[in-house]
C-alpha cells in the first residue's frame, strides 16, 4: 500500500521555478544571449551548479570554475530578491486542500527539493512544519534525475520506495522518482513530462483518492 507522498518544492507546492527562470534568464541576456521557455523545461530539478552548466553550454561559454561560482551567487542574489517578497499567499491553489485530505488520509509527507533555499522558502510561505521530513539540497550529493533526493526521504520516514508516490513538475524529477522505483504524479503538461505514470495539470486537479486508487 502506499504509505507517503513525496513532494517537490518549486513548482508543485509553490511557483518559484518562474523566479528560477527570470534569474537565470537575466544572467544569459548579461552574458549576451537568451534562454527560451522550452530551454527553461530542461532546468528544472536541476542543481544550481548543473543549470549553469547548461545554461553556460547553451551559450557556448566555457568559464573558469571561479567565474561559476561568481555567476551562481549572482544569479541567487537575484532569486532571493524575487522570493524574499513572497507570503502564504503564493502557495499555489489545489496545495492546501490536498494537504488536509493527505493529512486525513493518514499518509506520510516528505518535501524533496534539490533547492538550498528550500528551508527558507517553507518558512517565507508558512509551511515550515508541513512536512514529516525534509530533504534538501544541503542534504544530498547528487541532483535530480538521480533518485537521491526521494530515496533519502523514503528512508527518513521509514517506507519503501514502492510505499511512495512522488509529485513532480520537472522532467528531471519526474525521472529521479522513476529510478527511485517510485509512482509518479507529473503536474504539468503530459506532452512534457511523458515518463510520469500519471499527469494533471496541478494539484488542484487531483484528490488523494484518485492518486490511492491509481497508484496502488
Ligand atoms: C529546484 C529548482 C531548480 C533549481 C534547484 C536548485 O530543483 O527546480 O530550478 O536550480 O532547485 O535551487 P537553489 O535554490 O539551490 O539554487
Ligand atoms: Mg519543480
Amino acid at each position: 500500500p502506499i504509505r507517503a507522498f513525496l513532494f517537490d518544492l518549486d513548482g508543485v507546492i509553490v511557483d518559484t521555478a518562474i523566479y528560477h527562470y527570470q534569474a537565470w534568464k537575466r544572467l544569459a541576456n548579461e552574458l549576451g544571449f537568451d534562454i527560451s521557455e522550452e530551454f527553461n523545461e530542461q532546468l528544472k530539478g536541476v542543481s544550481r551548479m548543473d543549470s549553469l552548466d547548461l545554461i553556460l553550454a547553451h551559450g557556448g561559454l566555457t568559464l573558469s570554475d571561479e567565474k561559476k561560482n561568481e555567476l551562481a551567487a549572482q544569479k541567487n542574489q537575484w532569486y532571493l530578491e524575487l522570493v524574499s517578497r513572497m507570503t502564504s499567499d503564493d502557495i499555489l491553489p489545489g496545495v492546501a486542500t490536498f494537504f488536509s485530505q493527505v493529512r486525513k488520509a493518514g499518509l506520510q509527507t516528505a518535501l524533496g527539493s534539490v533547492s538550498k533555499n528550500a528551508p527558507l522558502i517553507l518558512e517565507r510561505i508558512g509551511m515550515a512544519d508541513a512536512f514529516d521530513a525534509i530533504i534538501d539540497g544541503t542534504k544530498i550529493t547528487k541532483g535530480k534525475p538521480d533518485p537521491e533526493v526521494f530515496t533519502k526521504g523514503a528512508a527518513e520516514l521509514e517506507v519503501s520506495p514502492a510505499e511512495c508516490v512522488v509529485f513532480e513538475d520537472a522532467v528531471a524529477g519526474v525521472e529521479a522518482g522513476k529510478r527511485g522505483g517510485m509512482f509518479v504524479v507529473g503536474l504539468g503538461s503530459p506532452d512534457v513530462l511523458t515518463q510520469a505514470d500519471l499527469v494533471a495539470p496541478s494539484l488542484n486537479d487531483l484528490t488523494v483518492d484518485q492518486v490511492l486508487t491509481k497508484a496502488q
